[in-house]
């Protein structure tokens, strides 16, 4: 039984293999259509998504699989104080597999502990979000052609910001990869990232407060949302929150083949005019993610 929890439950030569047929699928979408026939995915969300949900689903369907599933807590047995291990113990008479969000750092793993089927961590809490992260591999691949010898930017949340922290695991793993860390001083990347992920690999990150400065550097610049869910208090995200404003202004001094990724939602960190933009690759980049979950699917079924 496989589950993805964390990026780095995959190897890196499994991430490469993963973006690889990622790719095929992309190219030849009809030669897989029927791989799944007769499978069920269960899509168990206990935090609103637009994007991780119905491109799980947009994937099992391309797959010739089916769907199921609830996509709030209230709306499911969640509501009546039903356990996220005896919810999932149920769930795995009904699917073959299951992607599951959850508010709460470390409930897709409990899950994975009493589950039957393969459980993937559809993003917990401020913890991890793997499938956007091989996501953001694919997308940075196909865009750039190499996943090494790269300068990323990270702008914005740094702190709560589970996209940030599972990009960092895994882009880590790399050679000749560089971080730009841009963010207030509240929303620094949290101490244990620096600590045991930056430090203890040794990659050559700064930590900076001033987008402009940063950007003739980078070939990728990953804007983030502040993230109002996560804060405790009104006043903090009120005071945080335009931070950061992407417009075609501040893009005057970026490489020509840098490129704009952005996990979405945007709330006002990316302005509009910036959509047109050849670099702003953040749609393309929510394309590819059904691609990567159609791989992630069927490598977990033992299809692929
Ligand atoms: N990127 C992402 O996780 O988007 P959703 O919250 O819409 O799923």
């Amino acid at each position: 039984m496989k589950h993805l929890i964390s990026p780095m439950d995959l190897s890196v030569e499994e991430t490469d293999a993963l973006l690889a047929l990622a790719g095929k699928m992309y190219d030849h979408p009809e030669q897989y259509a029927h791989l799944c026939e007769g499978k069920k995915l269960a899509t168990c969300f206990y935090e609103p998504s637009t994007r991780t949900r119905l491109s799980f689903e947009a994937a099992m369907l391309n797959l010739g699989g089916s769907v199921l599933g609830f996509q709030s807590a209230d709306s499911s047995s969640a509501a009546k104080g039903e356990s996220v291990s005896d919810t999932i113990r149920v769930i795995s008479y009904y699917a073959d597999i299951c992607a599951m969000r959850h508010p709460k750092e470390g409930a897709p793993l409990v899950a994975s502990l009493h589950s039957g089927i393969p459980v993937i961590n559809a993003g917990d809490g401020g913890h991890n979000h793997p499938t956007q992260t091989l996501t953001d591999l694919m997308t940075m691949k196909q865009l750039k052609g190499r996943l090494n010898n790269l300068t990323i930017g990270l702008c914005g949340d740094l702190k709560f910001g589970r996209t940030v922290h599972s990009l960092i695991k895994a882009m880590s793993r790399y050679e000749g990869i560089r971080f730009i860390l841009i963010s207030p001083e509240e929303l620094k990347v949290p101490a244990y990232i620096r600590e045991e992920v930056l430090d203890a690999g040794h990659i050559p990150y700064e930590e900076v407060s001033n987008l402009e400065n940063a950007m003739p550097e980078l070939d990728i610049l990953y804007m983030t949302r502040v993230q109002r869910e996560r804060f405790f208090n009104e006043e903090d995200y009120i005071r945080l929150k335009d931070t950061f404003l992407l417009d075609k202004k501040k893009l005057a001094n970026a490489k020509d083949d840098m490129f704009i990724l952005h996990p979405l939602p945007r709330v006002n960190e990316i302005s509009v005019e910036v959509d047109d933009d050849p670099r702003a690759a953040y749609f393309r980049q929510a394309g590819y993610g059904v691609y990567v979950r159609m791989a992630l699917i069927a490598t977990l079924l033992d299809l692929a």
